[in-house]
């Protein structure tokens, strides 16, 4: 006998191709993620458990529901929630932390007290990247002896993810990479062993749904910093470089975009600089 989470797995059934390439289209048209072949089954598995959930036996009639009408609409956020990658980790990329951290220092050298900083997390998923983010801010701040407010903004397509981000709420495992000064300032340890992020630190923080395909109807510019890592890897090579222009035109001028190694092969703007470090992909606007 299967027990329940392993029956869970199973698909219904083999999709056939036309159904395949229907919800490839359509996970690509709607979010820029794209299922390859090699990812077929994560799709069947992901697509059965929700339509174990609804009772929905076939693969064309899901379909059908979520693409019509307001219904369809709401269906269609529950099941991105399973069909995007959400696995994150504080500080994930080291060194692209110090990366950021660097370059805030030497901005805050330069700038006026009554100056602002404005971070963006893109794809922060359930929040530890945005966090990481605001510790890396913080500390920059409380080391210089003026006095500059900042604020982070971190946008992600999957409601869920995003919900999880504002508890801010984490598993003390979760917290590995976290150095123990920087927990001890920067969370309370809660009843239930759970660790919460410091109030202080969360009023820099704002969440909000964006899908990064709608970023030029986005009220988003002046950033100093956009940070955007292990998003645009379910993307087609096309679309990450649209992508990518777009966020430059979201960046102040001397701001700092930081990508993911390896995640853009090639990609220049004529309006930026590389940063002269191998260990990272990451670009200063001009100006
Ligand atoms: C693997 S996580 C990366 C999280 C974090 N950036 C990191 O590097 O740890 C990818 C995130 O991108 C989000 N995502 C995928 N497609 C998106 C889109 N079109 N617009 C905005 N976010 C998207 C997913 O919901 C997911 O939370």
């Amino acid at each position: 006998m299967q027990s329940g989470s392993a029956w869970a797995l199973q698909p219904l059934a083999e999709m056939t191709t036309a159904e395949f390439n229907d919800w490839q289209a359509l996970l690509e048209t709607r979010s820029g993620i794209v299922v390859s072949e090699q990812r077929r089954s994560f799709l069947q598995v992901h697509l059965s458990a929700r339509m174990r959930e609804l009772g929905v036996s076939d693969y064309a009639s899901y379909y059908q529901q979520v693409i019509n009408g307001p219904c369809g609409a709401v269906e269609w956020v529950a099941l991105l929630d399973r069909l995007t990658v959400q696995e994150t980790q504080f500080f994930r990329h080291a060194e692209s932390f110090q990366a950021v951290t660097d370059f805030l220092t030497k901005k805050v050298q330069s700038t006026q007290s009554t100056a602002s900083l404005s971070l963006w997390s893109v794809g922060c998923a359930s929040g530890e990247e945005a966090w990481s983010l605001a510790i890396c801010s913080a500390e920059v701040l409380r080391q210089a002896s003026k006095k500059i407010e900042f604020g982070i903004t971190a946008t992600d397509i999957s409601h869920n993810a995003l919900r999880k981000a504002r508890r801010a709420t984490y598993d003390p495992r979760r917290l590995k990479n976290v150095p123990t000064e920087l927990v001890e300032r920067y969370f309370t340890i809660q009843a239930d062993g759970m660790y919460q992020v410091v109030s202080t630190l969360a009023e820099r923080l704002c969440f909000a749904r964006l899908n990064i395909l709608e970023l030029a109807q986005a009220p988003i510019f002046g950033m100093d910093v956009i940070f955007c890592q292990n998003v645009l890897i379910y993307f087609r090579r096309w679309q990450r470089r649209e992508i990518l222009n777009r966020l430059v035109a979201c960046l102040a001028p001397g701001g700092m975009l930081v990508v993911g190694v390896g995640e853009v092969a090639g990609w220049q703007h004529p309006d930026l600089e590389p940063v002269a470090d191998e260990r990272v992909l990451a670009f200063t606007r001009k100006g």
